[in-house]
């Protein structure tokens, strides 16, 4: 696989271990569908229903409380059930949800089922990172837990245009929230088909079904070492008590660090409101603004194939810096262009390159990054807790951005507004130079040793081979 670094494992596996990997990211597709989808719906919903704009916001919130309701209870379930079991149910969730979207007869029942969707985009938000870490072999584990952002962007792209397709035949949003049921059934039956994490089965005390896993993944003569490796990193179960012991505070402060830089440098605010901002800056012509806006989502997806390619070569630091400089660059490029007045007719490119430069350094950057480290970083004991928590504080800070964003537009204007995300962006900057470390090529038992000994958070990925 051209994308994927070299590996010593027989291609025959490799392929296995892409397609397991494939099919747990189809849950990005519905995260990315399901949280994009409703842009276009509004516009039709608020008709339909008469929502007043409190209303209006309760309908597009709710799917942002689901998700921090369902990641937050959900870590549990994680480590008992296991990630497959987890997945599968998540699909049958995505299914209600969906299919109550688009049959809502009322106010409240279109509210609860956007929340049940909400509820099954928390879990699948970091348990299909989860699933596809835990299969990866280590030099190749950026690239496939990758695969779930790209699933993510491609979901948003899709959902773009499942908006203007249904609204050119007369707005059909019931549609438009249907047709999110097609990637749910697929991720349903897809799992039925892949086989549970094999470290999960380890942590389980399931060791045949383990091995068998890694045979079928690795290839026989790979699988004793890695056994070995897992059954000797597990020393409890999981439990929120564990999670406040003092060895394990790095991993919680650099995964909670890393979903508030992901939230609160604003990339919502783009992939939201992106119409919005580009009729602000001058493209006033309707669909002049969607059209930027699905070129906002294509970038989106072309940037994180590129990221594909190097997370695993070039490492994680050096990618957020690079990623982290150029959304700063991009902001402040809006910011000016928000400030100079927009009478100017050449203002509205700078304003839209801003944009473009913005999303593909985050694409390439804190876009797959964040949800990478948040799998990597916790011991197999507590993986499925501590990613839940760090998840659901991904999508706390990111409903706080989405409510807070048109207020500080009116209060403070659109400049000062894209500077603070700017300010936010150098932020983030100090606390990766500070505290990320570079998990590139390390083994998730590295990590975890790492931890259990003390060592600093920037360090966690040093190597003692
Ligand atoms: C973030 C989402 C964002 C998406 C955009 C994800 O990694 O968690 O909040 O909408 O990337 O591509």
């Amino acid at each position: 696989m051209w994308w994927l670094h070299k590996s010593e494992k027989p291609s025959r596996q490799e392929g296995i271990v892409v397609i397991f990997s494939g099919i747990a990211a189809v849950a990005g597709i519905l995260f990315g569908y399901d949280t994009g989808v409703i842009s276009g719906a509004i516009l039709y919903v608020r008709d339909y229903f008469a929502l007043t704009p409190w209303l209006e916001g309760i309908v597009v919130g709710s799917i942002l409380l689901g998700a921090l309701i369902g990641s937050a209870l959900s870590g549990r379930g994680a480590d008992y059930l296991g990630r497959r079991t987890l997945l599968i149910i998540t699909s049958l969730i995505f299914i209600v949800g969906t299919l109550g979207s688009a049959i809502a007869w009322s106010i409240p029942s279109l509210i609860i089922s956007r929340f049940i969707v909400g509820i099954a985009i928390g879990v699948a938000s970091y348990t299909a990172p989860l699933y596809i870490s835990e299969v990866s072999p280590s030099n190749q584990r950026g690239a496939l837990v990758s695969l779930n952002q790209l699933a993510i962007t491609v979901g948003i792209v899709l959902s773009y245009i499942s908006d203007i397709y249904f609204a050119k035949h007369g707005g059909q949003w019931r549609m438009m929230f249907g047709t999110g049921v097609i990637p749910a059934f697929i991720l349903f039956v897809g799992m039925l088909f892949v086989p549970d994490s094999p470290r999960w089965l380890v942590y389980k005390a399931r060791f045949s079904e383990a091995r068998a896993v890694l045979q079928r993944i690795r290839g026989q003569q790979f699988v004793d070492d890695e056994l070995d490796e897992i059954v000797k990193s597990i020393h409890s179960k999981s439990s929120w008590r564990l999670l406040f012991q003092d060895w394990l505070r790095p991993a919680v402060f650099i995964s909670l660090g890393l979903a508030f830089f992901q939230q609160v440098t604003g990339v919502n605010t783009i992939i939201y409101y992106s119409s919005t901002i580009f009729e602000m800056a001058g493209f006033h012509d309707a669909v002049a603004a969607i059209l930027a806006t699905l070129g906002v989502g294509i970038v989106n997806v072309l940037a994180t194939i590129v990221s594909l390619f190097l997370i695993d070569r070039w490492g994680r630091r050096p990618l957020l810096f690079l990623g982290l400089s150029g959304m700063t660059v991009g902001l402040i490029g809006v910011g000016v262009a928000f400030y100079s007045g927009i009478d100017v007719s050449w203002i509205k490119w700078i304003a839209l390159f801003g944009m473009i430069l913005y999303i593909a350094c985050f694409a390439i950057s804190l876009g797959p990054i964040v949800w990478l480290v948040i799998a990597e970083i916790y011991p197999l004991e507590v993986r499925g807790l501590g990613s839940s928590i760090a998840a659901s504080a991904n999508w706390g800070f990111n409903m706080i951005v989405a409510v807070t964003f048109l207020s500080l537009i009116q209060k403070f204007g659109p400049s000062n507004t894209f500077f603070l995300y700017a300010f936010l962006c150098v932020m983030g900057l100090w606390f990766t130079y500070r505290y990320v470390p570079e998990t590139k090529g390390v083994h998730l038992e590295e990590i975890e040793a790492n931890l259990k000994s003390g060592v600093k958070g920037r360090h966690l990925g040093r190597v003692n081979r």
